[in-house]
């Protein structure tokens, strides 16, 4: 249900652009990527069917299997981890790491956030991108938020209307952590359905935190601040996602 409601996105498109940022930003083409918090793998599979070597790390041991079986089914090599992306040592270094659809919204607090940095810094090589592919601040400071919280999706005969967040989900304004309520709703065939619910801790980043964190890691610099796959920067009126580029020093 999952791999359904977020089928919009064009991952091929998604994972031409991170290569292009890493010619740019690095140089030449990454001999390995790691995707942090990948969930079904999707862009680390897509890095495997271009000849890259890709490992794939989540908490979740139910992503971890999923992700393991449509490597398996795609018939591409993927190395699978299952592990804190707060505290994790890959015991090699990558050359690329991301860490993409606002995933960065479940390090709720600025320890996981260095925690993350160091870990990831830890499995770089020097000169090495961890690009983020954060929620753009706007969407929570401005009243025209810019991510629709509720669509549809279908692939495969499977449709899938997802609500991302609910009035009156309560938003700490001290921490920044949103209790944001989720529901997919899944039907095949137009008959009657099965539903999930559940109730995600998410932070809010914002800019300047993003830069105190990095500093605090003192392993990276920010190179670049995207705001959508397009390229724009961070700061166009159009912008609608926020997208720094980290190089390991
Ligand atoms: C919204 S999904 C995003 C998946 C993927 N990034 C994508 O682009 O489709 C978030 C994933 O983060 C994982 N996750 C949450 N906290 C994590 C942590 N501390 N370390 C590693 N993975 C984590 C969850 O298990 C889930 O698979």
């Amino acid at each position: 249900m999952y791999q359904v409601a977020f089928s919009y996105r064009d991952i091929a498109a998604e994972v031409d652009v991170l290569l292009g940022w890493f010619g740019r930003h690095a140089g030449g083409v990454p001999g390995s990527v790691l995707e942090l918090a990948a969930g079904p793998a999707d862009h680390a599979r897509e890095f495997a069917r271009r000849g890259i070597a890709a490992t794939a790390l989540d908490l979740s041991p139910e992503m971890c299997h999923y992700a393991s079986a449509q490597a398996v089914a795609d018939g591409v090599p993927l190395e699978v981890v299952e592990a804190d992306m707060t505290a994790f040592d890959l015991g090699r270094e990558v050359e690329l790491a991301v860490l993409l659809l606002s995933s960065d919204s479940h390090l709720l607090d600025l320890d996981a956030f260095v925690g993350h940095l160091e870990s990831v810094a830890r499995s770089l090589r020097p000169g090495g991108l961890h690009i983020l592919e954060m929620t753009h601040p706007k969407d929570h400071f401005s009243t025209d938020g810019s991510t629709r919280a509720e669509w549809e999706a279908t692939d495969g005969g499977l449709t899938v209307a997802a609500r991302w967040g609910a009035d009156g989900d309560p938003f700490d304004p001290v921490t920044q952590v949103a209790r944001r309520s989720v529901e997919l709703r899944a039907t095949e065939g137009g008959g009657s359905g099965q539903v999930v619910r559940d109730v995600l801790a998410e932070r809010l980043w914002t800019a300047t935190e993003v830069t105190a964190a990095v500093r605090l890691s003192g392993a990276f610099d920010v190179v670049a601040w995207y705001g959508a796959y397009s390229g724009i920067p961070v700061t166009h009126q159009k912008a609608w996602r926020m997208i720094p580029v980290l190089r390991r020093r």
